[in-house]
């Protein structure tokens, strides 16, 4: 029963050696009269850690006192009915067992050594980057190691605050404990972690706590409903326009990112929110390249979600009409070309007649005639787009330069009138430009006033030439003035 010592005077006691002791023992051994002690300092005792060990008996004649164990041991001392160890590297729980002999009679006490160890690793696994608000999140923990399980247990917590406990049993290397959790947004922000307690009160020890690292959760909330888009309908090429994003019931709308966008172009947007309320405008001048029906899309992105809403957008261009005459002023006699021109897609219509297709321009040629002076034409240009038509007008005036010409209606070619009267000379002439007219008695070139009053002599008897002129030409015609001397009754001519 000697053990073969691996270190000098540390003992070993084969697990074999230690089964053969026990059967040895025989029936109703009469050692148990002075009982044999086995006092250990603490049975629970950190990995590794070492312990003392007393075995001592108040037999008067003992022998062969002894400790059977599979532990490193070092006998650090006997006396009278004792003998002490020191056992080293205690890794894992095991017995311990004195034995020795009274009065030839075998005397055995055991133990139970428990040894405890802290976790290796406490893990809360890692969070959603965001979780949405009203739906169970999960927490995680992972634990490796720790010892005795029965004394473990894993602790969720939120902040200090402690969410659940569970008991570590059973004997797997790891344990993980999952824990639904309904986030909220009072968990925004909120940093949870994963704690374990190695309760050795009860066996005289502490509470020894390993605690994970924490993990920040981010929580968020987006409504059923789309941002509210507003947007014009039609736009016209140059004009400048806004268009608004709105939603409400955003958390936390300072972590909203918005997107508006005009097809695939990205627009510079401005983000205000109010509470939960998130608006992006956006500001744009509408460009030829952009003509046609253009979606604007709205996208607020919060969180693992984002809402999004589309409008259609119609830019178009709207050139014209442009009413053109091939002489704007032209000789009375020539050929006028009146021209309506707009647009690609604009129908123009001039003077009632329609052009051929749209985008196609309206004409007509005229004689200009004196008529055909201070003409106004009209075009009427329209376009249509997704069922809406759009109208402009446009007019022209056309002078036509005629003349001049001596109206013989309204230039009598004979008068008579009575010396010593007020009278008035009655003509007018008509022509583009306004024509100069002139009348001269033939025989003496006096000239008389025209339109106005002057005061009759016998001496303005005659013929007279007048003569309307403008840059067109001249027309000349012929007035005889008849002036009477009137005197009671009596007639005279010159
Ligand atoms: C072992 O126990 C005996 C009896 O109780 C005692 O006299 C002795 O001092 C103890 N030895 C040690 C090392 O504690
Ligand atoms: C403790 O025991 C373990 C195995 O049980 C062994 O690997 C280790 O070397 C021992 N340590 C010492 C200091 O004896
Ligand atoms: C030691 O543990 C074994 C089982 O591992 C048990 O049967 C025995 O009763 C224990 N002894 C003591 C003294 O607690
Ligand atoms: C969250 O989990 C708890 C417990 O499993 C369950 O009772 C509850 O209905 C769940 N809630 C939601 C919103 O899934
Ligand atoms: C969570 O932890 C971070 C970093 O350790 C800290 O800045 C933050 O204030 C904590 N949050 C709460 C709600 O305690
Ligand atoms: C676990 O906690 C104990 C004290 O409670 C400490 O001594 C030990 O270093 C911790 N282990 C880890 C892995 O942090
Ligand atoms: C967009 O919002 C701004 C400020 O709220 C407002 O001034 C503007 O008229 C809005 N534009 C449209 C197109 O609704
Ligand atoms: C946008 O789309 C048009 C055609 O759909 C393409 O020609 C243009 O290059 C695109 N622009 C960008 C910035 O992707
Ligand atoms: C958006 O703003 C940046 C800088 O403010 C500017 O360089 C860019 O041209 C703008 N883009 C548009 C489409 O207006
Ligand atoms: C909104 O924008 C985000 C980020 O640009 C993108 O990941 C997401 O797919 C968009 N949502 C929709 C519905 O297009
Ligand atoms: C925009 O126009 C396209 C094609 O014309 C159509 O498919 C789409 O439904 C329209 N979108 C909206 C929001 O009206
Ligand atoms: C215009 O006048 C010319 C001759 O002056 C004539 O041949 C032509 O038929 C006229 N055209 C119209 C439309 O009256």
């Amino acid at each position: 029963m000697v053990p073969s010592g691996l270190l000098p005077g540390v003992c070993r006691t084969s697990p074999i050696a230690l089964l053969l002791v026990c059967c040895l023992l025989p029936p109703g051994a009469q050692g148990q009269q002075f009982p044999l002690r086995l006092d250990v300092q603490s049975p629970v005792v950190p990995a590794g850690g070492s312990l003392l060990v007393n075995c001592s008996t108040d037999c008067p004649n003992p022998k062969l006192i002894t400790l059977e164990t599979s532990l490193s041991k070092e006998p650090v001392g006997n006396g009278l009915g004792w003998a002490a160890f020191q056992l080293s590297n205690v890794t894992s729980n095991s017995q311990v067992l004195c034995s020795g002999f009274c009065d030839g009679t075998q005397m055995t006490s055991s133990s139970n050594i428990t040894v405890y160890r802290f976790p290796e690793r406490v893990e809360l696994l890692p969070l959603p980057r965001w979780q949405p608000v009203g739906e169970n999140l999960t927490l995680r923990c992972q634990v490796a190691g720790g010892a005795p399980r029965d004394s473990l247990f894993v602790v969720l917590l939120r902040g200090e605050e402690e969410l659940s406990r569970h008991p570590a049993s059973g004997e797997p290397a790891e344990v993980e404990v999952t824990v639904p959790v309904l986030a909220g947004r009072d968990d925004h922000l909120a940093n949870f972690s994963c704690r374990t307690d190695l309760d050795l009160r009860p066996q005289g020890l502490r509470l020894f706590q390993n605690i994970s690292a924490p993990r920040q959760l981010r929580t968020f909330a987006l409504p059923m409903t789309t941002p509210h888009l507003v947007v014009p309908r039609f736009l016209e090429v140059g004009t400048t326009w806004s268009v608004n994003c709105t939603l409400d019931g955003l958390f936390p709308a300072s972590e909203v990112q918005v997107q508006l966008a005009l097809g695939n172009q990205t627009l510079n947007s401005t983000v205000e929110s109010h509470g939960n309320m998130i608006t992006a405008t956006a500001t744009a001048t509408a460009s030829v390249e952009q003509e046609g029906t253009q979606e604007i899309v709205c996208n607020m992105t919060l969180g693992s979600d984002s809402r999004e809403a589309r409008e259609n957008l119609t830019i178009y261009s709207f050139q014209g009409p442009i009413l053109n005459l091939s002489e704007p002023s032209a000789p009375e006699g020539t050929a006028v070309i009146v021209t309506c021109l707009a647009g690609p897609r604009v129908q123009v219509t001039l003077e009632g007649l329609p052009a051929a297709a749209p985008g196609q321009p309206a004409q007509f040629q005229l004689n200009a005639t004196e008529r055909d002076d201070r003409r106004i034409f009209f075009c009427n240009a329209s376009l249509e787009m997704d069922g809406k038509i759009l109208h402009r007008n446009s007019s022209v005036q056309l002078r036509v330069l005629y003349g001049p010409k001596i109206d013989q209606a309204k230039c009598p070619q004979r008068l008579t009138w009575k010396d010593k009267t007020l009278n008035v000379l009655q003509c007018e002439a008509r022509g583009n430009p306004d024509p100069q007219l002139h009348c001269f008695q033939e025989s003496s070139g006096l000239e008389v006033p025209i339109g106005i009053p002057f005061l009759v002599r016998l001496n303005y008897s005659g013929t007279y030439s007048c003569k309307a002129a403008s840059s067109q030409g001249t027309h000349t015609m012929t007035v005889v003035m008849n002036v009477r001397v009137c005197r009671s009754g009596v007639t005279s001519t010159m």
